[in-house]
């Protein structure tokens, strides 16, 4: 509801030049430090998949732990996390992705997800795509099915709700 949206709004807080210069960070902190909040985020992002018959919540380290996992316990779903190369202990799929300069990975343990799965991923912010975009084809590769996305915000001045496919892309707060 428009309430939780403008409370959100105006908690984020948003901090110039960080973690460069030019860039204007929104911090999440306050939100998770106060707990109706917090929860009523939770809720909301869970809320456009309830009834959808989620199997697993993967969110994507670090900051979409934060959410991911009670998005999970709300929606009765198992958790999974997607990590930066070589934090997993098990067997792992890898997928390479392009940041701005140079590449990254993102790794997913091989029974994360099972064949069939109905997968959410979850993370805080929905920038270009490409770690979503990342995720998604870990998902994928192991034969489980995205079956959408929820953040908290998404920059729609960049192209991620078009490289995800719009129709799958939730978001709390668009910028
Ligand atoms: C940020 C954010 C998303 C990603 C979005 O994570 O939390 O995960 O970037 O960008 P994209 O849509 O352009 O791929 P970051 O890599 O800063 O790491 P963190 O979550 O560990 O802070
Ligand atoms: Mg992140």
């Amino acid at each position: 509801d428009a309430t939780l949206l403008e409370e959100v709004k105006n908690r984020l807080r948003d901090v110039p030049d960080f973690p460069k210069p030019g860039i204007l960070f929104k911090d999440i902190t306050p939100v998770l430090a106060d707990p109706h909040l917090f929860h009523r985020v939770v809720d909301a992002m869970a809320a456009p998949f309830r009834g959808q018959r989620i199997d697993r919540v993967v969110a994507v380290e670090s900051r979409g732990f934060l959410f991911g996992a009670p998005i999970a316990l709300t929606l009765h779903a198992g958790f999974a996390p997607a990590r930066k190369p070589g934090k997993l202990p098990w067997r792992t799929r890898t997928e390479r992705y392009a940041l701005e300069y140079g590449e990254d990975g993102l790794q997913l343990h091989e029974d994360a997800v099972g064949r069939g799965n109905r997968v959410l991923i979850v993370d805080d912010l929905l920038a270009t795509g490409g770690t979503a975009q990342a995720t998604q084809r870990l998902v994928t590769a192991l034969g489980a099915e995205v079956v959408g996305y929820s953040f908290l915000i998404s920059l729609d001045f960049l192209p991620g709700r078009e490289r995800l496919g719009r129709d799958k892309v939730c978001s709390l707060l668009s910028y």
